[in-house]
């Protein structure tokens, strides 16, 4: 049994200490904007934040969180009006969409460490999500929008 606070709202999941974040959010809060890519930490697609930092929601154990705050893709701005979703629309970055809730989480918890980052610090920070349409260009252009 673990509890924690999942897009402002408290809750508490019956399941296996062990289990990934990612299936606390997508299976027992019915979440479903937090993407399965890898599995192993290594893609991105699962990115939500916990305690504001952005978090592998694959390789975190549902355990790890208790007591913690975790921000989906759907409670990052229930309006969808954070600056990032904002420039993500105005540049038109998704192509398939699959990994753009991770990137799009990647990239705001991102803007709070560098609020005017570099191209540098962008690929620094946000190499490790993946991206198989190969969106890193309209990706850095709308960090640097969303920055502005
Ligand atoms: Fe978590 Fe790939 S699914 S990093």
């Amino acid at each position: 049994m673990t509890s924690f606070t999942l897009n402002g709202k408290a809750v508490t999941v019956d399941i296996d200490d062990d289990t990934p974040l990612l299936w606390a959010i997508r299976e027992e809060a019915g979440l479903t904007g937090t993407k399965f890519g890898c599995g192993i930490g290594m893609c991105g697609a699962c990115t939500v934040h916990v305690g504001g930092r952005a978090t592998r929601s694959c390789i975190t154990p549902v355990s790890a969180v208790e007591g913690a705050e975790v921000t989906t893709i759907e409670g990052l701005d229930p309006a969808a009006q954070h600056p990032v979703q904002k420039a993500w629309r105005a540049i038109q970055v998704p192509q398939c969409g699959y990994c753009q809730s991770g990137q799009i989480m990647q990239a705001a918890a991102m803007l709070k460490d560098f609020p005017a980052p570099s191209d540098a610090d962008i690929d620094a920070v946000m190499t490790g999500n993946l991206c198989r349409c190969m969106t890193y260009v309209r990706i850095r252009e709308a960090v640097r929008e969303a920055a502005a």
